[in-house]
């Protein structure tokens, strides 16, 4: 085994919320594959957490069903360490009960083994559970001493508004440091989304550019062609803001903007991240709201009896006259000496036409064009350079620039440099889930959000919201699956030259 790596003493993954969804698809997955990496110095032990009645045996049978080939390869090994417990994480009676199968189960290492208590559970539960937990002093844990840690991930949301991720943050404080506090945001364990860091702080010649004075527009959009799907019901009450902007976005945002960190350390990186969220320029009164926002609906072209060609207000779980957005696009400022008056904009929506999510930096057009006359025909015409980061899919980075065409004349063509994962490197990128698990076990927070990150980014969003709840705000702009989204949200380009990045530019 690896045992280069900071987990020195066994570890029991506490996954409360066992049954759902992402166990399966995700936590085990990524568990097999951390195991088959040997990147776990010390044994792991998982024990799931759920109401449903399960026997371990039963529950391995349902994870089993999702691995791929390769995980299947290394699940005799993991397999005797899977257990299940039929538990309420919100009861007194089932915790206390549950702390002694788990000092059971650690058998003689119960006493130096870390605990991550990981809450895969609806949102409602996370303060009851949290609550249950520690009055059964299962979070107790020495800070002087490194085994028998105790940490907790939260899964998203954190908190549906500031108020309510303020009042979360407050529960969890009661009863744990920060350092044990892990807020989970998958899209911080994507290499392409780490790697924006490393472009950005391992390379010189970025920096002197990357402000104000050489850059024109910051675009960040995060596309999807799926519809919701069977997830009517949570997402009437989310919609994109809070899906997605309010954490994947917001990180991104962060993430391009800040400024360098010390280091890597933790709180070094977040502590710069919560400066350039709380640089946010507020989109407060709420005609300022309409200025800067534009938020659509899908609609089915009722030519298709296959589902995933519905409208939004025709999916299972949704009232037929929801005004719940599943599109929007933002015009954010940042009001510090970097950015401002550089406009951010952002775009998310699901059912649009590819699946997609890029940053595009434009930097500004050279101030003067030396090979054009007022006749030059449009081949010739100055277009800025832009940087494009390649989230997913096809990941990888590109700079687009204009060179001279061979031949008479001053014919100009666009032209790149790029780099692509899949050229560069044989290995596969792992999974966000299974660096992000690693992390928590080891103890390393750097890819999680710190508490005044979630309140920073949902006092942007809740601006946001309040003017959607006005009672003159306009309804969502509707917008055909499988298209580019509501026109509307061209307009947030005013002023400034380009357009929304497509899939096949
Ligand atoms: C989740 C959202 O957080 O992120 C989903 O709840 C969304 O609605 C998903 O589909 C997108 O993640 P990815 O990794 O597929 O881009």
């Amino acid at each position: 085994m690896l045992a280069s790596r900071a987990m020195k003493h066994p570890v029991q993954v506490v996954i409360f919320g066992a049954s759902g969804d992402l166990s399966a698809r995700k936590l085990i997955p990524a568990l097999c594959e951390n195991a088959l990496r040997r990147a776990f110095a010390a044994p792991v032990q998982v024990v799931g957490v759920s109401r449903s009645p399960l026997t371990s045996e039963a529950w391995r049978e349902q994870l089993y069903e999702w691995l791929d080939e390769r995980q299947r390869s290394v699940w005799h090994e993991l397999a005797p360490n899977i257990h299940y417990v039929a538990a309420d994480a919100s009861d007194a009676t089932s915790i206390e009960a549950l702390e002694a199968t788990l000092v059971e189960l650690a058998g003689p290492w119960a006493a130096v083994a870390g605990r991550l208590y990981y809450l895969a559970l609806k949102p409602t539960l996370f303060a009851p559970t949290i609550e249950a937990l520690s009055a059964a002093g299962m979070l107790q844990c020495d800070p002087l001493r490194d085994e028998a840690w105790r940490r907790v991930v939260v899964e998203k949301p954190f908190g549906r508004d500031l108020a309510t991720a303020q009042w979360l943050n407050i529960v969890l404080g009661k009863h744990l440091r920060e350092d044990q506090i892990y807020r989970i945001d998958h899209y911080l364990g994507k290499e392409t989304v780490q790697n924006i860091l490393a472009f950005r702080f391992q390379n010189a010649i970025w920096e002197p550019l990357w402000n104000r004075q050489h850059i024109e527009t910051v675009q960040i959009n995060v596309c999807e062609s799926v519809t919701v799907g069977d997830r009517g019901g949570y997402y009437d009450t989310s919609g994109a803001l809070r899906d997605m902007v309010q954490n994947h976005i917001m990180q991104l945002l962060a993430l391009v903007a800040m400024e360098a960190p010390t280091s890597m350390d933790a709180e070094a990186v977040r502590s710069e991240k919560v400066k350039v969220l709380r640089a946010l320029v507020p989109l407060g009164a709420a005609e300022d709201v309409w200025q800067s926002v534009v938020r659509g609906q899908y609609v089915g072209d009722g030519a298709h009896e296959n589902s995933s060609q519905n409208g939004y207000l025709d999916e299972a779980g949704v009232p037929s006259d929801s005004r719940t957005e599943t599109f929007i696009a933002v015009r954010a400022q940042i009001h510090n000496w970097r950015w401002n008056g550089v406009p951010f904009l952002l775009r998310t929506g699901k059912a649009m036409r590819s699946r997609y999510s890029e940053i595009v930096i434009r930097f500004r057009a050279p101030p003067a064009d030396i090979f054009g006359g007022p006749q030059q025909a449009d081949v010739c015409r100055l277009r800025p350079n832009e940087l494009v980061i390649r989230i997913q899919p096809d990941e990888g980075m590109r700079i687009r620039f204009l060179v001279k065409q061979p031949g008479p004349g001053a014919v100009m063509r666009q032209t790149s440099l790029g780099f692509d994962y899949s050229d560069t490197f044989s290995e596969r990128s792992p999974d966000a889930y299974e660096r992000l698990l690693l992390d928590a076990i080891e103890g390393n927070a750097t890819l999680f959000i710190r508490g005044d990150e979630a309140e920073a980014s949902w006092r942007f969003c809740d601006a946001i919201s309040a003017g959607f709840v006005a009672p003159d705000a306009p309804s969502p702009s509707p917008y055909s699956v499988g298209s580019t989204g509501p026109h509307e949200a061209d307009a947030l380009f005013q002023g400034c030259e380009g357009t929304w990045s497509h899939d096949d530019d």
